[in-house]
């Protein structure tokens, strides 16, 4: 990718990287320091934290959001180390430095702190939001619309006057928010100074084809939409956060708010992974859009999350859980050995996932012949058809006993022949 040194200085996007000025360019904002951090149980310490950020940068991603510094001291002094730290460039002039976002509310108190962590960061944004659907309106907000209105309009115009030139608002359960009022709250942030609109489905309760409705409507509806960048943030309530996200895009969203394996609150946000390998997966199909994460580092960022925050990944995950790769039915064994693609619609290599042993195959009580053959050649056995057949009853009667055969286990079959 192109080094984020190059700026387009125009009177909206000065922050803006020229390669992102790319319409099919889908930039990925990640929250797993902010939304992710906010699964219960996934609290990490400070220095997990900037090792994260690290990783992030390296992977790629546009912006990270470090955190929310009015939640809590410990966050805010957080969120400053990594802007310094990892926000700003490098002895290395090759060295990706991505935006820094912190999250506040709409009140002069939390824009205050996020400015005060960011504004020595390269490329500093804030993410403001205020609730928009008529339930958080009334029963968490207790404010009307025109309240409403006003507060986004005039905390972004604050926001402006402190020097934030890159300002993200959110209209926070937006998928659950009166429509004509949504167009209406978003054009009067835009107009106060918003660069970047966050749609969130802040419960995950929109269907796909919903959620991208929605999207297609704030495009064609909002006033100077064709000025701003368009974010989605999914939650997956409903196990559709990948799949909406990806419905954003299709729709005309440029900015996708994810995690690493989804982490986040309750059923988590829509995972980096998934999002990213499918756009890269289905490039053709999504006319041509791409992000510009180096998918090679997926695999270790996700590792280091799940050890940091504790929070294991399932083995059936999509991407990055231990059973993507892996492949145990004899029938689905033998075509993968005469063609990967015959069962694998990616390579591991390209999530930076090197298998244990050259074919990826678990061996079991699901595999055939074919896979103990060539697990055996691969590990210094070369044998006939007559010990193959010794060999694999064998073999059989041992997996029924156990879940996978090791190739110590192969060691000790082959050291016991029967003939
Ligand atoms: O889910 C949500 O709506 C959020 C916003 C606060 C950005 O996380
Ligand atoms: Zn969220």
């Amino acid at each position: 990718r192109q080094k984020s040194s190059s700026v387009i200085c125009s009177s909206r996007r000065d922050y803006v990287p020229n390669y992102i000025q790319d319409p099919n360019y889908v930039r990925i904002f990640d929250t797993t320091l902010r939304d992710g951090e906010q699964s219960p149980g996934a609290t990490m310490t400070p220095k997990q934290k900037l090792n994260i950020a690290r990783k992030l940068a390296e992977l790629g991603v546009d912006i990270i959001e470090v955190g929310f510094p009015a939640s809590n001291k410990a966050d805010l002094d957080t969120v400053k180390s990594i802007a310094y730290e990892v926000g700003n460039e490098t002895k290395d002039e090759n060295a990706h430095v991505p935006v820094m976002c912190a999250l506040a509310r709409c009140t002069k108190e939390d824009i205050d702190k996020a400015w005060e962590c960011l504004k020595d960061a390269k490329f500093p944004r804030l993410h403001v939001f205020l609730a928009t659907s008529d339930i958080h309106m009334e029963y968490k907000l207790r404010m009307s619309k025109e309240e409403v209105i006003d507060k986004a309009r005039s905390m972004v115009a604050y926001a402006r006057s402190l020097g934030f030139t890159d300002i993200q608002c959110c209209a926070e359960d937006a998928g659950r928010s009166e429509k004509e009022f949504l167009y209406e709250f978003l054009g009067e942030v835009i107009k106060a100074g918003a660069t970047t609109l966050n749609i969130p489905d802040t419960v995950g309760f929109n269907l796909p084809r919903e959620f991208g409705q929605l999207i297609a409507d704030v495009r064609a509806n909002t006033p100077g939409i064709e000025d701003v960048i368009i974010s989605v943030h999914c939650h997956n309530d409903l196990g559709l956060a990948t799949a909406n996200t990806l419905e954003g895009v299709y729709a005309g969203a440029r900015q996708l708010e994810v995690t690493i394996n989804g982490i986040g609150e309750r059923a988590g946000n829509a995972s980096l992974e998934e999002a990213v390998m499918t756009i890269k997966s289905k490039r053709e199909l999504l006319g041509g859009l791409y992000t510009g994460i180096n998918t090679r580092h997926i695999f270790e960022t996700s590792k280091m999350v799940e050890e940091y925050t504790g929070m294991q990944v399932q083995p059936h995950k999509a991407i990055i859980g231990a059973n993507a790769f892996a492949h145990e039915s004899g029938i689905h064994q033998d075509g993968l050995l005469k063609n990967r693609s015959t069962y694998e619609i990616m390579s591991p290599e390209d999530i930076g996932l090197y298998r244990a042993n050259e074919s990826g195959l678990i061996l079991g009580k699901l595999s055939g012949r074919h896979a103990l053959k060539s697990r055996l050649s691969e590990i210094g056995y070369k044998i006939n058809k007559t010990e193959l057949d010794d060999l694999f009853w064998r073999f059989k009667s041992l997996a029924e006993t156990k879940k996978v055969i090791t190739d110590d286990d192969l060691i000790a079959l082959m050291s016991h022949p029967v003939i």
